[in-house]
């Protein structure tokens, strides 16, 4: 009798155990809720978040932050570059993004609104404009290579320090990284 006892509590303990560890790794593995604002700019909201899924949180993490891996942090932070028309442009350029197998340039314009103004929360300017399909078929045409991406997001993340009151960490890939 005594036993068994002890086999149920040593089941209910790792029942605990295993619901804790649980509960501890779900909120980062759900996609955040899309605002009804935000909602409202898209074609197909709940398309944007799966392409995301699919194509960028392998390395982005689902909610657009995988710190301290060496890459730089999406969330709260990526709608800083939605500062100047030359910013906005830097995010479409992006090898990732320029390139993408996504070849509807409104769809991707919608991932694009998902990734700034879902994952980017409250860095986003105030009064910014969703990217638009014809946006996006424009400046992919200019895609960055690896060589020009370093100095190009350092010159832009400080015009964004100037020009929008940008946190300073923003010229970082992540609050507390090394470079
Ligand atoms: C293979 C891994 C990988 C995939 C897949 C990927 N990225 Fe990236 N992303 C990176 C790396 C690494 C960087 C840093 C710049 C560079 O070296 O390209 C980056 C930079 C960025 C940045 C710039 C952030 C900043 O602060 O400058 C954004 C925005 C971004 N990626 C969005 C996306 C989107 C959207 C997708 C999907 C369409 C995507 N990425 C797919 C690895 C990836």
């Amino acid at each position: 009798m005594r036993k068994r006892t002890g086999l149920i509590a040593a089941a209910t303990l790792l029942g605990v155990l295993s619901l804790g560890t649980l509960r501890a790794a779900e909120p980062d593995n759900h996609s955040p809720d899309i605002p009804a604002a935000v909602r409202a700019a898209m074609a197909d909201p709940e398309l944007a978040q799966s392409d995301f899924i699919e194509n960028c949180a392998g390395c982005h993490g689902v909610r657009g932050s995988t710190v301290p891996a060496h890459l730089p942090e999406i969330k709260d932070r990526v709608g800083w570059f939605m500062c100047t028309p030359e910013s906005r442009a830097y995010l479409l350029r992006l090898p990732n993004v320029a390139h993408s197998r996504i070849t509807d340039n409104a769809q991707l314009a919608d991932l694009m609104n998902y990734v700034v103004f879902v994952l980017g929360g409250k860095s986003v300017p105030s009064g910014t404009k969703p990217f638009t399909g014809p946006e996006v078929a424009h400046e992919r045409q200019f895609a960055l290579t690896s060589v020009s991406l370093k100095a190009e997001r350092l010159r832009l993340a400080n015009e964004a320090i100037r020009k929008c009151r940008a946190p300073t960490s923003l010229r970082l890939q992540y609050l507390g990284s090394p470079q």
